[in-house]
């Protein structure tokens, strides 16, 4: 159980991502022309990913999560043409320096943590690279405590939000993409600097919608077979539900109300923070 994670930094990591190269991520070399991908696990990272490869006409190169390998992957991704398309769980302050400073454009995509909680148990579930959980009532008490790989979604998302106003970075709302996509693919390409029609905003939409990525999965299509996650080599994992509000099915009245108090406690810290700031 304990040997499929380990910390660092206090925050909980798969054996897939080795402290070695956790020490070392600093020496990836940065570029200004990367485009970094953050999310915590479970918000819709590869649903981004994939609209991103084809606004570029899929002539990028779209990496796994940098966190994710052992110490030769820093060579790798130093070897690695351009333009890279680069995952990450990391929270803020673990992101390489060397990236801030070449301020790259970073999309960070937010889900409702409720339904991250209910995605990432399933993952949890059936993932053998995970450890082992008893019930849902256990994973949610692990996950409010941020006793789950790469952390607690609230520290995550308020490292990340302090930075929301950088001008190198695009935050993104997945329950935004479910209900109008067309509208966050023009924003995300507008972001990017790249000019696309309604046409090809329409076909970018089709090739990005839940129904094509899982049967691409499915059917193991090489061309889709860009392993994003991190966390297992089974990419058939990750396409489950691409649902708003599966929650509902899962917390219980006090579960709910134990979820509203946590995150209320948390994001009173953004108030007070912007309070500091003005
Ligand atoms: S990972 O493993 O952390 O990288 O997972 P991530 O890709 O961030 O999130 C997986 C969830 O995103 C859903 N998903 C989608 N939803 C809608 N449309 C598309 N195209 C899509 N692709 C992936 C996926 O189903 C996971 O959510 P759940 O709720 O488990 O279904």
């Amino acid at each position: 159980q304990t040997a499929l994670i380990h910390r660092f930094n206090g925050i909980s990591f798969t054996v897939r991502s080795s402290p070695d190269l956790l020490k070392s991520l600093d020496t990836v070399d940065a570029r200004e022309d990367d485009i970094l991908l953050v999310s915590y696990p479970k918000s819709g990272t590869h649903w981004l990913a994939e609209i991103i490869r084809h606004i570029y006409n899929c002539k990028v190169t779209l990496t796994s999560p940098i966190e994710f390998g052992d110490i030769s992957r820093v060579k790798e991704l130093n070897n690695l043409s351009s333009k890279r398309i680069i995952p990450t769980h990391l929270d803020y302050n673990m992101l390489p320096s060397n990236f801030k400073v070449k301020q790259c454009k970073t999309f960070y995509i937010i889900r409702n943590p409720k339904d991250v909680a209910v995605s990432m148990y399933h993952y949890y579930k059936d993932n053998p690279n995970l450890p082992t959980i008893d019930s849902w009532t256990v994973f949610l008490e692990l996950f409010l405590k941020g006793d789950v790989v790469c952390g607690s979604w609230f520290d995550h998302f308020l490292s990340w939000e302090e930075h929301k106003n950088d001008r190198n970075i695009l935050f993104l709302f997945y329950e935004d993409m479910k209900k109008d996509l067309p509208k966050v693919v023009k924003k995300m390409s507008i972001f990017l600097e790249i000019n696309i029609s309604d046409s090809e905003t329409e076909e970018i939409c089709e090739k990005s919608s839940f129904t094509e990525m899982k049967s691409n999965v499915e059917k193991e299509n090489s061309d889709s077979n860009h392993t994003v996650c991190a966390l297992t080599s089974n990419r058939k994992l990750i396409f489950r539900k691409g649902a708003v509000g599966d929650w509902k099915n899962y917390f219980t009245p006090k579960q709910n109300k134990m979820f509203a108090e946590m995150f209320n406690k948390k994001m009173e810290l953004i108030l007070v923070l912007t309070h500091i700031q003005n």
